[in-house]
């Protein structure tokens, strides 16, 4: 495989959630909004805003909201990543939206944005997490940071001087993730080589015995946030 400095950046990526307190140079954040500012956008509908919360008592709220995540208090900087077509609606006063085509446009170009904002900053030494935890809370997130009709918070991102890092997690391998002309179901063994991996993984991190279906099931084998759907239709998102 050929490598160099991005390509190993990327390879060597962990959220971070520890740490040092120590602030973000102002330059250091303006180069990150820059980079997240110049992602790829849909038909270059621009279907992003980005909310940075420095005000001490809504991080608080946030950090509740987001499951308690003491990260979203501790970290130099909190950005939340909204959807955002009032904008364009606004620019655009004919504008049909409510299409679930467009909220998957929304999610996917805030998504990317997202990434490229995380990897902007892990380019400059810095490191962070994305909170997908305030979901927990999608509509009081949205009242705190004001979020309007045609916008919703998607995802929040932790930012700062890494005090700690965790070891790489291990990735589903190639022959899992890349098929050629179809999609191709992962084998039996497979699976269950990738659950070996990932058991000796967490067993390493001090939670052995954990698996695969482990770790899935409080997430997928239950109702999951069931309130978001009234909420984005509420705000004007997947009607129809
Ligand atoms: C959309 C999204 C939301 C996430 N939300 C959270 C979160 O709320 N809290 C958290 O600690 N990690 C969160 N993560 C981080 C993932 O847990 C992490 O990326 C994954 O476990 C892989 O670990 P790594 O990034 O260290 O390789 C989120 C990641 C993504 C992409």
């Amino acid at each position: 495989m050929r490598t160099n400095e991005t390509v190993s950046l990327l390879c060597n990526h962990v959220s971070v959630r520890d740490f040092t307190g120590e602030p973000i140079a102002p330059e250091d954040f303006d180069a990150i909004i820059e980079a997240a500012r110049a992602s790829s956008s849909t038909c270059f509908l621009q279907l992003t805003s980005i909310v940075r919360v420095t005000d001490p008592e809504k991080r608080a709220k946030m950090a509740v909201y987001a499951g308690n995540q003491a990260q979203v208090v501790n970290a130099a900087e909190f950005i939340v990543f909204c959807v955002d077509f009032r904008r364009d609606l606004r620019v655009c006063g004919e504008a049909d939206l409510g299409w679930a085509e467009q909220l998957v446009a929304g999610c996917v170009d805030t998504g990317i944005m997202a990434q490229s904002a995380l990897t902007a900053a892990e380019s400059l030494g810095l490191g962070g997490c994305f909170i997908g935890g305030l979901r927990n809370h999608i509509r009081e997130v949205g009242e705190l940071l004001e979020l309007p009709e045609h916008t919703f918070a998607l995802v929040g991102l932790t930012l700062g001087h890494p005090a700690k890092r965790n070891d790489l997690k291990p990735r589903i391998p190639v022959s899992m993730l890349l098929s050629e002309n179809a999609y191709r179901d992962a084998t039996d063994e497979e699976l269950a080589a990738y659950d070996k991996v990932l058991t000796n993984y967490y067993g390493d991190r001090g939670m052995p015995g954990t698996t695969w279906k482990g770790k899935l099931d409080p997430i997928l084998a239950r109702e999951r946030r069931p309130f978001v759907q009234a909420y984005l239709n509420e705000q004007g998102f997947n009607r129809k």
